[in-house]
């Protein structure tokens, strides 16, 4: 199993280290254009494997996809983080660029990869690289759920004082200020959330899950890693050992949801062949409302990436 990691910067380097750590695949490769980074942040994190007890060789290159050849799984990260007060959507100018240059290099030496997008805007640089790749839809995929999800976890743990490993979640919709966090199919230990959590701290937990990247940006300056970089190597270690766990992804969707032609965050299953199934949930009216508005506000996005005509 080969996975590459493109972009050596924060998220890239977090996502390696993780991805090394799992020890399910047998070489990680970290690409950066910014001379002897990747190189630099590879073998720091190789000389954690005797610590670690880790046998995944990396191997760190400074723009030679040629290093990347015959790649399993490769996850893209490279791009502009936001700054305080930017969007996820500001970004799109640098990054669909990047996006796309990157996608061209990869597919040319790993025709047969499955693809995880990391750059934000998340659900657009992923139809960029879906376009860009002209890869089957099931193995084009972009992480944002599975973060948004362990933010929106992570708070209840907090909340109830108890381990996050008791809270099942799901969140659905765009990587922005529209993502849909879902009570109703939130449980501890199999008790559903609104039993044990009051009305309005519960919402307040939802609108603080819905800002938690602005949170940590405003607090670092930049936005966030640690978190993003686990959340990455999480579907790559599904993929790779054919785990078959089911994850909020952002998947093109073909009529699931009543919506078409659009990257957005649903629950999937996670496999060998990459997207192996998209889990179609009976919303009420009221998240489904949420979802349109969300997909609305993704397709504003999309319109975008369509304006700048980088496809012809
Ligand atoms: P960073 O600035 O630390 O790293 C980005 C790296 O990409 C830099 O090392 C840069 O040299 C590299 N890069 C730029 N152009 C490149 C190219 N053409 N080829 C190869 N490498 C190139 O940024 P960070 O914090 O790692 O974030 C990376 C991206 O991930 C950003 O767009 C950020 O918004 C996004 N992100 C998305 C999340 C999500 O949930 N989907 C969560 C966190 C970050
Ligand atoms: C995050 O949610 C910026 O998308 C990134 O942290």
């Amino acid at each position: 199993m080969k996975i590459s990691v493109i972009g050596a910067g924060n998220v890239g380097a977090t996502c390696a280290d993780v991805v090394a750590r799992g020890g399910y695949a047998n070489e990680v490769v970290l690409l950066d254009i910014k001379e002897g980074i990747s190189e630099g942040k590879a073998l720091d994190i190789w000389q954690t494997a005797p610590i670690g007890y880790y046998s995944t060789r990396l191997t760190g290159v400074t723009n030679d996809y040629a290093a990347t050849a015959g790649s399993n799984i490769t996850i893209i990260t490279s791009g502009v983080p936001r700054k305080p007060g930017m969007s996820r959507d500001d970004l799109i100018g640098t990054n669909a660029g990047i996006v796309k240059s990157v996608t061209e290099n990869v597919v040319k030496y790993s025709p047969d990869t499955i693809i995880i997008v990391v750059s934000n805007p998340l659900d657009v640089m992923t139809y960029c690289a879906y376009l860009t790749s002209g890869f089957n839809p099931q193995k084009v995929m972009g992480m944002a759920g599975i973060l948004d999800t362990a933010r929106y976890r992570a708070f209840l743990a907090t909340e109830l004082n108890i381990s996050p490993k008791e809270i099942q979640a799901v969140l659905m919709g765009g990587h922005g200020d529209t993502m849909v966090p879902l009570p109703r199919y939130t449980t501890v230990a199999g008790i559903p959330v609104t039993e044990l959590v009051p009305a309005d701290r519960l919402n307040a937990i939802v609108d603080r899950t819905t800002n938690g990247g602005a949170e940590l940006v405003k607090l670092m300056g930049t936005s966030a890693w640690y978190a993003p970089g686990a959340a990455a190597a999480q579907m790559a270690e599904s993929i790779a050992k054919n785990e078959r766990r089911v994850f909020p992804c952002c998947v093109w969707l073909q009529g699931e949801y009543g919506l078409q032609d659009i990257f957005l965050g649903v629950p999937v299953i996670l496999g060998q062949n990459g997207v192996e199934k998209i889990i179609e949930l009976d919303l009420n009216a009221d998240e489904k409302g949420l979802l349109t508005k969300s997909a609305e506000a993704v397709k504003t996005v999309m319109g975008v990436l369509d304006g700048m005509k980088l496809f012809g």
